[in-house]
């Protein structure tokens, strides 16, 4: 795992930034692994920058997104459909048929996300994850637990996880509960991973990333062992390792 500590947030997102526009200037059908969060969003601000000038082209690229919560509507203001056509597919020339979020109102939950590691698959993997970090150590909706889920699984949330996206939502009585996130399999299983994380509260969940064993209670711990994954983080971030 590489770590590259930046002066600030914006050095660190546009990083991440060039490293998906590289990807997709060597191959534009490139199968791109996205994140919510705050943390993406001046990464994904700098992508549109960059096809609006005409430097990156989307039109063959596919997306996977990592989660999405369970039932509210995709048009939801706070679902993650509505987060990426707002932040980044709306403003950039993909073709929505080829941008893909778990369904978190499937009626067979369990067989949608079943499905959507089959369609991950059948597309070849992919090519570069980019990832955020919950400040318990998530990635994707990956929460502490006693082992590594491989699969795209449906998970309760964390107490913790609740109280930190409660921020999008007009009360935390209504943040969702549950939610479908891509499993650590095919986040593993992506030839490249790129993980963003900017602020002194994400500093802790760095530290147990990065020291000390690969532990399930930290699940991004287990990058380390991925043999393409790099950190891209600010000075606070970075500030207990
Ligand atoms: C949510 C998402 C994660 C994201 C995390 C951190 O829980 N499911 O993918 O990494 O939030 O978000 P932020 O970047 O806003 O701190």
């Amino acid at each position: 795992m590489r770590i590259c500590v930046y002066e600030n947030q914006s050095q660190a997102c546009h990083a991440a930034a060039v490293m998906i526009a590289a990807q997709l200037i060597k191959k534009p059908n490139s199968v791109l692994g996205l994140a919510t969060g705050s943390s993406p969003i001046p990464t994904y601000q700098e992508l549109i920058r960059l096809n609006q000038a005409g430097v990156i082209d989307f039109s063959q690229a596919v997306t996977y997104n990592l989660d999405e919560y369970v039932g509210i509507a995709p048009d939801h203001p706070c679902s993650y459909h509505r987060f990426m056509n707002e932040n980044l597919f709306d403003h950039i020339n993909i073709d929505k048929a080829n941008t893909h979020i778990p369904d978190g109102n499937a009626p067979d939950l369990a067989a949608a996300a079943a499905a959507y590691d089959k369609a991950i698959v059948s597309a070849g993997n992919i090519d570069v994850q980019l990832l955020g970090i919950g400040r318990n150590g998530h990635i994707g909706f990956n929460e502490p637990h006693e082992s590594f889920i491989h699969g795209c699984h449906v998970v309760t949330l964390a107490n913790n996880t609740i109280d930190a996206n409660k921020r999008f939502f007009a009360s935390i009585d209504d943040v969702p509960r549950q939610a479908v996130t891509l499993g650590i399999g095919a986040i593993m299983n992506a030839h490249q991973v790129v993980l963003v994380a900017c602020g002194a509260s994400k500093a802790e969940a760095i530290r147990a990333t990065v020291c000390g064993d690969t532990d399930p209670h930290v699940q991004a711990s287990i990058l380390r062992t991925h043999p393409n994954a790099i950190l891209l983080l600010d000075k606070e971030a970075a500030s207990l390792i």
